[in-house]
């Protein structure tokens, strides 16, 4: 079997396609190029144990570099895909050279979106979403520096609990009113504002950055009120942008992400795409989403290695999430889009444990679990089977969680 699978992009999505291909009877050649001079490791500890130095690169490995040889999937790390020739069926490479496929995969998560405002490029202005980003923080961390985050989102408030935990004093600017706000309710938001302050971050909403000052450092931060605060690194979190450019240069559809089918097929039939790239169909949401999450680029990787094969597995699941700051395990069920109300089990004001359900109707749309690991079940089952909810029951501390379920 000389048919070759060519996967783009060399992370959660893509490592998990090539052992997926090998699970499914694929016998053809494997090839995973990547970017990134690594092989596939887990990003979700960048902004936790790996930031405040509890592992090392070795320890966030997805797989030992041993199984890829294993399982017959060669691995190009540090290299890049400049186009692809769908007419030839052919990658080409940056470096001049090309590879023929019989199936293509594209991979090619999400890249961090820049601040864009003078000095943004100085030394000690950082991003955070690869190994060398956190290896470069690292580098010039000592405790008591001052780090000024901008961006009050999962990459943000992740990095200034590790970075508490370092010492280091820490500043978080959002230019929303509130923290989170993609993602969670105003209560839920003003419950990691509380968290944070009491961490001792100083926390900023409202705060629009408009410049970044230093001669040949970074010294500080300005904010569009004219006001000033002191920094000895920069730390930028602003969200991310979906890789899509190489699915539109071959003329792919696009749209908000590379447009694919419940099977991860796009709009040819010979090209697949899972992960933070990918725009795709949920049906149980009723509409197309683009996630950013593990889970997501995992499950829809299995479903693009099963199409491959020859096998049709839709991917149908209800998103989920997760973050960890302090001693606080976040779980997110669901996506809170569309609700009308916001229960609360447990005390948000004070407590370190607490659910904000998300409710619309008489049906359950998301939850967030703060240290609520048996209400995340309940949660993920009442969402798989569209289960009506009692508002009552949700609420009631005094009831088993498990009797939430029954109506
Ligand atoms: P994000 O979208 O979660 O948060 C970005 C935050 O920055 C938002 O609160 C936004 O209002 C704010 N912002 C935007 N422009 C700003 C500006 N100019 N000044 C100040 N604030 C500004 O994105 P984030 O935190 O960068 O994370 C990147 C990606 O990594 C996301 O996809 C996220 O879901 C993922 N991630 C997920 C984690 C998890 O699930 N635990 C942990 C870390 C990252």
């Amino acid at each position: 079997m000389n048919k070759r699978v060519v996967i783009v992009g060399a992370s959660h999505a893509g490592a998990q396609l090539a052992s997926s291909l090998r699970q499914e009877g694929w016998q053809g050649q494997i090839l995973m190029i990547g970017e990134e001079p690594f092989a596939p490791y887990q990003r979700p500890p960048l902004s936790k144990e790996y930031l405040r130095g509890e592992k090392n690169a070795d320890e966030l490995l997805i797989r030992p570099a041993e199984m890829y040889i294993r399982h017959g999937v060669e691995l190009l790390p540090g290299r890049c895909v400049r186009s692809v020739d769908r007419t030839a069926k052919r990658v080409l490479m940056e470096d001049g050279k090309s590879f023929d496929y019989h199936k293509l995969a594209l991979c090619t998560g999400a890249r961090v979106r820049q601040l864009e405002v003078p000095g943004a490029d100085l030394p000690g202005v950082h991003y955070l979403r690869t190994l060398a980003d956190v290896d470069a923080i690292r580098t010039r961390l000592v405790p008591g520096c001052r780090v000024v985050i901008v961006g009050g989102g999962y990459i943000g408030l992740e990095s200034a609990a590790a970075l508490r935990k370092c010492g280091v004093e820490v500043s978080v600017l959002e230019v929303q009113s509130r923290l989170l706000a993609r993602v969670t309710a105003p209560q839920v938001s003003a419950f990691y504002q509380r968290i944070h302050a009491e961490a001792g971050v100083v926390i900023h909403t409202g705060w629009s950055v408009v410049a970044i000052e230093g001669e040949d450092r970074v010294t500080g931060v300005v904010g569009a009120d004219g006001r000033r605060l002191p920094a000895d690194m920069v730390i930028v979190g602003i969200g991310v942008i979906p890789n899509v450019e190489l699915a539109s240069q071959c003329g792919l559809k696009v749209d908000n992400g590379i447009w694919v089918d419940e099977f991860a097929s796009t709009d040819d039939s010979d090209i697949y795409a899972a992960g933070d790239c990918t725009n795709h169909p949920n049906r149980l949401l009723g509409r197309r989403v683009r996630l950013e999450s593990v889970p997501n680029a995992m499950e829809q990787a299995k479903s693009a290695a099963a199409s491959i094969c020859g096998r049709q597995q839709c991917y149908d699941a209800y998103p989920w999430f997760w973050s960890d700051q302090y001693d606080l395990k976040l779980q997110i069920a669901g996506l809170s889009e569309g609700y009308d109300r916001v229960i609360l089990r447990g005390d948000a004001d004070a407590g370190r444990s607490f659910v904000a359900w998300y409710v619309c109707g008489d049906k359950l749309l998301a939850a967030d679990c703060i240290n609520r690991p048996k209400e995340f079940m309940v949660a993920k089952q009442l969402l798989a089977g569209a289960l009506p909810v009692s508002v009552e029951r949700l609420a009631d501390e005094s009831l088993d969680p498990k009797l939430i379920l029954k109506i």
